[in-house]
């Protein structure tokens, strides 16, 4: 697994419109920078205004031309206007839809509050489920295709204490958009998901950890690539693409080193 092209890559001209949820700070505001350049046009969606439009400033000095779409995806009818708005936004051609914007109920799981736990599923599967399920129809039959881009998390390949209603929430979105790819195949749609590891942004900011963190920069680059080469599942940062891997191939030996490590490296969310 790498950030290199793995599937039926290509379809398509260079994309015109791209759309991005979660761009008012971090890895969203960073990735639309990397995308941004003259003849593109960017949709930049959140909730902060002020974010939305701090981003939509740096995208303009890189030539793009930038639209802000304030909107909340924490509930179903929230992301069903969302995509309604998008579709509007991007004037009938929408060449990428990167659906970025997620959060972290990050806490040991026998503290956890089970309304934080279901907001965290919504805002990180159910609203990217809902928002495809709307622009998928659509997309399936521009003339130019299309390409969608999820930022899951490296936490849907292996465990992590203190995010395991996280890690599911983007295991089920991994999921959904490698299922997507297998019935779409035909179509002329491409789907990839991005697997950051731990990253240092606002969401991370109370995460006590001594994990090292990449840059949400260095995100936003692997993002930017992935829109151009297309692979199925792209991984930032070659220390995660070795994590990976050694969780797939040895999980059982993965996780009982994990369990031994944890508590040094997370001691917030270990229980004694
Ligand atoms: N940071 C990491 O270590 C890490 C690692 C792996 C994956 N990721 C994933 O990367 C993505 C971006 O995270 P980040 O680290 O950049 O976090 P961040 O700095 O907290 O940014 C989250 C973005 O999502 C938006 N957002 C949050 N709630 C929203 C809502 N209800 N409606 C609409 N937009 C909302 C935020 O904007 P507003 O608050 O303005 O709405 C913001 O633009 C997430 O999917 C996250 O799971 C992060």
């Amino acid at each position: 697994m790498s950030t290199k092209a793995t599937g039926t890559a290509g379809h398509g001209p260079a994309p015109k419109t791209i759309v991005i949820t979660g761009a008012s700070r971090g890895i969203g505001a960073r990735a639309a920078v990397a995308l941004a350049a003259p003849g593109r046009h960017l949709v930049l969606m959140a909730r902060s205004e002020a974010g939305l439009q701090q981003t939509q400033a740096a995208v303009q000095k890189k030539g793009a031309r930038a639209t802000v779409l304030p909107v909340d995806l924490s509930s179903r009818a929230g992301a069903e206007a969302a995509a309604e708005a998008l579709l509007q936004a991007a004037g009938g051609r929408l060449d990428v839809l990167l659906l970025n914007a997620g959060t972290s109920n990050h806490a040991a799981f026998l503290d956890s509050d089970l309304d934080a736990i279901e907001y965290e599923l919504r805002l990180n599967y159910l609203s990217p489920l809902t928002i495809l399920r709307k622009c998928l129809p659509h997309m399936v039959t521009q003339r130019e295709g299309g390409h969608v881009v999820c930022v899951g998390s490296l936490a849907a390949l292996m465990p992590f204490p203190g995010e395991a209603s996280y890690a599911a929430s983007k295991a089920a979105l991994l999921s959904l958009i490698r299922s997507l790819r297998v019935e779409l195949r035909d179509r002329p749609v491409d789907l990839t998901v991005v697997l950051p590891g731990y990253t240092a942004t606002e969401m991370t900011e109370n995460h006590r950890t001594m994990l090292p963190a990449m840059a949400p920069e260095q995100v936003g680059a692997a993002i930017a690539e992935a829109v151009e080469k297309r692979p199925a599942i792209a991984i930032p940062g070659l220390s995660n693409r070795l994590a990976a891997r050694l969780f797939r191939t040895l999980p059982g030996t993965s996780d009982w080193l994990l369990g031994k490590v944890a508590p040094l490296v997370v001691p917030s969310v270990v229980h004694p």
